[in-house]
């Protein structure tokens, strides 16, 4: 069985997210769909030149929406990007009129497979995927907070002297500034972080610190580099490889809720476990008060702009 991906959107986050597919050798090809035809074909060239050393071959090539016919995940990252000073909500307008374009023509080939969206308000743009293609909501995921629950387990894991791997922490609700760090639920290769946050003398700032800071992480690497890529890239890989090997894994995408966490009819980053399928079911996480409350002020922010969208 082959496992072909089309890529829309051969910017600084998608050719992030083809590099990772063809270093860690997760598909068998991958078409590249971008407006700027000399762009693509040059990333397209350049990728290539490296498969020799890759895991095993990728066959990449320069896509064209006929590609979408028989693929198994086409991936969005085409879109308006933040600017510096811009939150990912501002995006909205422009980039709902693009998927508008896009899906549009993803869906006139028969496409039957799973939409990965990663373009901002990433939230708003899954659902707009969602409302535009007809697609069972369960094939259509979007990258979430599977980005900011990395950068939250890495700077854990800084403060732990301990892996991000073994530090298991997830951010939850919108992709952008209402976050929720579901902390009460967080541990350190099995040890409760709210032990250490009752009982460890200023313990409660520094994790307080350490949310702010994965809060405002991609602002702050705008501001240096001028766009996010590597961490967005390698998040779109891993959620690949979940569902294209099946994995049932659980990861912090942008999945539609239908009444868990109180929450209905809207796309919002929740641990969802994923297949081959696309989403195969939803974990509800023990929250607290706080941040029970603070994950539905998120939802009522998400969806006051998806209402304003008019999809
Ligand atoms: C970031 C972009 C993907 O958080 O929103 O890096």
């Amino acid at each position: 069985m082959s496992d072909r991906v089309v890529l829309i959107g051969a910017g600084d986050v998608g050719v992030a997210y083809a590099y990772a597919l063809v270093n860690q050798g997760l598909v068998h090809e991958l078409s590249i769909i971008d407006i700027n035809t000399q762009k693509v074909t040059g990333e397209v060239m350049d990728l290539n030149h490296g498969v020799v050393w890759a895991p095993s071959p990728t066959r990449v090539t320069v896509g064209s929406y006929d590609d979408c016919a028989d693929a198994d995940l086409v991936v969005i990252t085409a879109g308006a990007a933040q600017r510096p000073g811009e939150t990912r909500l501002d995006l909205v307008g422009r980039n709902v009129e693009i998927f508008r374009s896009i899906v549009g023509s993803v869906m006139e080939t028969g496409f039957d497979g799973i939409f990965l969206v990663a373009s901002n308000p990433v939230d708003v743009m899954a659902y707009a995927t969602w409302k535009l293609s007809g697609l069972p909501s369960e094939r259509v995921i979007g990258s979430g907070t599977t980005l900011d629950s990395a950068r939250l387990r890495f700077m854990l894991g800084e403060l732990y002297d301990v892996a991000p791997s073994s530090v298991h922490a997830s951010i939850i609700g919108e992709h952008g500034d209402t976050e929720v760090a579901a902390l009460s639920s967080a541990n350190v290769a099995g040890a409760p972080l709210s032990r250490d946050l009752e009982s460890v003398p200023g313990r409660r700032e520094e994790i307080e610190r350490v949310f702010t800071d994965t809060r405002e992480a991609a602002y702050r690497i705008i501001d240096a580099k001028g766009s996010t890529s590597y961490g967005i890239g390698m998040a779109l890989a891993r959620i690949t490889r979940a569902i294209l090997r099946d994995e049932y894994t659980a990861l912090p995408v942008s999945t539609k809720l239908h009444g868990t966490y109180g929450i209905d009819d809207l796309f919002i980053g929740v641990p969802t476990v994923l297949g081959r399928s696309g989403v195969k079911s939803v974990v509800e996480l023990d929250l607290n008060d706080a941040e029970r409350d603070a994950l539905a002020h998120s939802a009522e922010v998400l969806s006051g702009v998806v209402d304003s969208t008019g999809l």
